[in-house]
């Protein structure tokens, strides 16, 4: 007999066979694409941290919002920059938000794009906290609570309003206790019965976060985000985190981020039925971008084998700064 008798190269050989035996593909259809909408007139403003991803003022919008579409991406993810911050985070639920205001102007424009709402508040709280905060003084520094069940009430308001404004699907980041089950009871007294919740339910209090904190402006003025988010090291505390959101009305679960955490996203694969989301968070961007840009790596390649990475370990969504990119790309073939 011949050696050897398995040849695994058999299946390589050509472009052909491989990819009819490729076992993971990404479509555009996987793909979200966060924007930062602002107030002000004529604003395309690139976040530094984050070369080629903009704040977009609601008359630039248009523009972004056409390359988007006829992409055939199917979804965006909007964040708001207020013009005014407070400490219950009252711009977020403002009937006139900049958020609500860049939902309505989008599902004018493009019915069919699916506008996802990030429900949180640290975008809108001058503290850049989630919830509401009670501070005190301790040894000269400024200390904070975030409160749990105040805060839910807030972001119930926000989820609400975002539904009003035309928002298709609501995505809660905020990482308080119950904030699915109130939002889901807040949403369907509203009448809002079938607008689903993409839960952000298990997000890691990750330094991977720092350039969209500055995108957004929501870097916490004191402490951390450590008593609502997730501690990196813990897996089976994902368990739970998830198993959570599904037994109070979940949708669809996230994991964030998705790079250093696909492990924790084939372990929820596995163990629920929900459609999976990953989101490929600001610092997994950035790094790419900056060794891209020192011509150190090929962008085009690591970003789809990265994203590649992510549907393999079980995503079905996958939010990222890149998808403009990958979806021309992929629209190129
Ligand atoms: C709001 C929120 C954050 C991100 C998405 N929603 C920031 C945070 O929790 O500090 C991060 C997204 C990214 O890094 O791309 N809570």
């Amino acid at each position: 007999m011949n050696f050897p008798l398995v040849r695994h190269r058999r299946l390589r050989q050509s472009a052909g066979i491989r990819s009819m035996v490729r076992e993971t593909v990404l479509n555009v259809q996987d793909l979200v694409q966060p924007i930062f909408v602002t107030y002000g007139t004529n604003i395309k403003n690139e976040i530094s941290s984050m070369p080629g991803v903009y704040h977009f003022s609601l008359d630039t919008l248009k523009n972004e919002v056409d390359n988007i579409a006829s992409l055939g991406i199917p979804a965006v993810l909007l964040f708001g920059i207020p013009e005014t911050k407070d400490s219950m985070g009252s711009s977020g639920f403002a009937e006139d938000g900049i958020v609500q205001e860049a939902t309505r102007l989008i599902k004018e424009w493009y019915p069919e794009l699916l506008v996802i709402a990030d429900t949180c508040l640290c975008e809108f709280t001058d503290h850049g906290h989630c919830g509401m905060v009670h501070t005190f003084e301790r040894d000269g520094h400024i200390h904070g609570d975030v409160l749990n069940d105040e805060s839910l009430e807030l972001l119930v308001q926000t989820a609400v309003s975002q539904a009003k404004a035309g928002a298709d699907i609501i995505a809660p980041s905020n990482m308080m206790d119950g904030f699915v089950q109130a939002i889901r009871g807040g949403l369907d007294e509203a009448g809002f019965q079938n607008i689903p919740i993409m839960s952000y339910s298990v997000k890691y209090a990750s330094a991977f976060y720092g350039p969209f904190r500055e995108a957004a402006d929501s870097a916490p003025q004191f402490g951390d985000r450590k008593t609502y988010q997730m501690d990196p090291a813990n897996a089976r505390e994902a368990l739970r985190e998830a198993e959570s959101d599904v037994l109070e009305g979940a949708d669809m679960l996230m994991v964030k981020p998705a790079l250093a955490y696909l492990d924790i996203m084939r372990m929820i694969k596995d163990q629920f039925d929900l459609p999976l989301v990953a989101y490929n968070v600001s610092g997994e961007y950035s790094m790419v971008k900056a060794a891209a840009q020192q011509g150190w790596i090929n962008e085009k390649a690591i970003v789809q084998e990265m994203l590649t990475g992510m549907k393999r370990a079980g995503a079905d969504i996958i939010i990222t700064y890149f998808a403009k990119d990958v979806a021309g790309w992929i629209n190129e073939k």
